[in-house]
């Protein structure tokens, strides 16, 4: 698959990325000052969102992707099947390594990635993922 194809011309990305803005301008984020919005497609077609929360406690600051599953979860579930993240200047930004963990519970390996190097499947960007398959069932 290219990376072209795997943008899918039926997604628009142009307001997925809106919708992750507009999460980024909603961001808690006092201590970094690096707010963060991120907005994905679930495999209904509803969207879902989530801003950096950040804390006094530094290390229990929650990322934007934290705040997506949590709303993903809350708003009936499903599979995410296509997600885009950005900067405080509403530039794409790649998730971190353990959103992308996050990500995967709840996409797995195909869902599509907006990153500066085009539209990629998370398992370029996860390879060789522990998940929910390595459980014993
Ligand atoms: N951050 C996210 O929200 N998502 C990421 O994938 C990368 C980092 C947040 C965490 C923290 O509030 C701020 O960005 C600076 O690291």
């Amino acid at each position: 698959m290219t990376s072209s194809e795997a943008g899918s011309p039926t997604v628009d990305w142009e307001a997925l990325r809106a919708a992750a803005r507009e999460a980024m301008s909603r961001a808690y984020a006092p201590y970094s000052g690096f707010p963060v919005g991120a907005a994905a497609l679930v495999d209904d077609g509803r969207l879902v969102s989530g801003c950096n929360v950040e804390n006094a406690s530094y290390g229990l600051g929650l990322c934007a992707e934290c705040g997506l599953v949590s709303a993903l979860q809350l708003s009936g579930g499903g599979r995410l099947t296509h997600f885009t993240c950005v900067d405080g200047e509403g530039e794409i930004l790649m998730p971190c390594g353990r959103c992308r963990q996050l990500l995967f519970e709840f996409g797995g390996p195909e869902l599509i990635l907006e990153t500066p190097a085009g539209f990629l499947p998370l398992s370029e960007m996860l390879p060789q993922p522990f998940g929910p398959g390595h459980l014993p069932k």
